[in-house]
């Protein structure tokens, strides 16, 4: 995605909340898969307003890192319930998340900052979340190891973990799921939100909400 961003090529996408606080995401019409909001991002945003969360509530004053952000809508949605959160993406969607984050700080009630954080870097954050939020970054195969290497390094023992994806049966994406998972059991205990516990609307049988939480 180019850095100098230009408005014409931006157009927003409205995310109304249960409760009718609207946020306007900015979408950007050239560049890379993080430009857009992908619908696993829409799916986990409104599971984050369900009764599992107390209506969002429960998001209050809890850190929350968000891998993998591109525009950066769901960690945006969780500071708007008063969550102190960290959206990170390569270098290249640090602009998008910027924008975002300044176009909807009216309604942002915790804390939020954008910051670079690629899968291979092997960084380590001073930031010890409570959820760590991942959504759609299952897709390439280079990615699944330093994806799940991430995971772990940035991983509490408390840490709850929740990783939306779109399941996709072209090409290598089934081999690439099975590869995920067959590296994130080896660390973790997974398991998969019901649909019944999800948004009445927002929620779909190929969009899979999985919850990782450490194995002691
Ligand atoms: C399909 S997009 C999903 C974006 C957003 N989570 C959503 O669901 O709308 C995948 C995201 O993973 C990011 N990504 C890919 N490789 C990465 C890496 N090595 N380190 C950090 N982020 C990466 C991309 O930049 C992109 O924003």
């Amino acid at each position: 995605m180019a850095a100098n961003l230009r408005d014409e090529q931006l157009f927003p996408r409205e995310f109304v909340r249960n409760d009718g606080l609207t946020l306007n995401i900015y979408q950007a019409s050239i560049g890379d898969v993080g430009c857009v909001v992908w619908d696993a991002a829409l799916v986990l945003a409104k599971y984050l307003e369900s009764a599992d969360f107390l209506n969002g509530r429960l998001l209050q004053d809890k850190t929350v890192l968000e891998l993998g952000a591109g525009t950066g809508c769901l960690g945006i949605i969780a500071a708007t319930f008063g969550a102190k959160v960290c959206i990170t993406d390569l270098e290249s969607c640090l602009p998008l998340m910027q924008i975002n984050i300044r176009e909807n700080e009216e309604q942002i009630t915790g804390q939020i900052e954008a910051q670079i954080l690629d899968w291979n870097s092997h960084e380590k954050l001073t930031f010890r979340p409570d959820y760590i939020l991942i959504s759609d970054c299952i897709y390439y195969s280079e990615s699944v190891k330093p994806l799940v290497d991430t995971i772990n390094r940035l991983s509490e023992p408390h840490t709850i973990v929740l990783c939306s994806y779109e399941e996709r049966t072209s090409g290598n994406k089934p081999e690439l799921q099975r590869h995920f998972y067959e590296l994130i059991e080896k660390t973790f205990h997974v398991t998969e939100i019901p649909q019944n516990n999800q948004d009445d609307f927002y929620h779909s049988s190929d969009i899979h909400i999985m919850k990782f939480t450490k194995k002691t």
